[in-house]
């Protein structure tokens, strides 16, 4: 069995982060969306309804599981016997980032592989930033989020 972890802060998942788990589980037989804490970076959304939104999306898809995770990515991985890191890549603007988390992570377990795949052109300009600055300013964000978190958006902004 071949097990991939999309690991990220989703705060909050968008349909780009979607898009990529999707595809990705069409390749692997299991994946892990791994839900950074992130203790030292000051969230909009709580781990548990980060974790939550996600949750409920792919509920329905048995091969899709949602943890949090409060490690280092690669001691994560080793928990589930994961090999791979799959990341989502925009533009360039990502590529340094990503080159050099990718590097750090090989670099901490050279057994773990990271493989990037682009984001469809559809969603090549999403960023959960974004989406919480068109939001914040009343903006609409339907199509770019699950509908769930659409409402609790709006909900937080009002
Ligand atoms: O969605 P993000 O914020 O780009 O995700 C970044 C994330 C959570 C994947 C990255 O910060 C991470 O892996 N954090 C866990 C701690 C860790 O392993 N750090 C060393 C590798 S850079």
């Amino acid at each position: 069995m071949t097990v991939a972890i999309c690991p990220g802060s989703y705060d909050p998942i968008t349909m780009g982060h979607i898009d990529i788990i999707e595809r990705a589980s069409n390749l692997y037989d299991r994946i892990i969306v791994a839900v950074a804490t992130q203790p030292r970076k000051e969230t909009l959304f709580s781990i548990e309804d980060r974790v939550k939104f996600i949750l409920n999306y792919f509920k329905k898809n048995d091969c899709i599981i949602v943890e949090s995770f409060d490690t280092l990515l690669v001691k994560f991985a080793k928990k589930y016997k994961a090999k791979i890191i799959i990341k989502g890549l925009r533009a360039v603007t990502d590529f340094e980032t990503e080159f050099q988390m990718a590097q750090l992570n090989h670099e901490l377990d050279p057994s773990l592989e990271t493989i990037f795949m682009m984001a469809s052109p559809k969603y090549a300009y999403l960023s959960s930033s974004a989406i919480k600055e068109i939001a914040q300013y009343g903006g609409n964000v339907k199509d770019l989020v699950p509908q769930e978190i659409e409402k609790e958006l709006m909900a937080k902004f009002v």
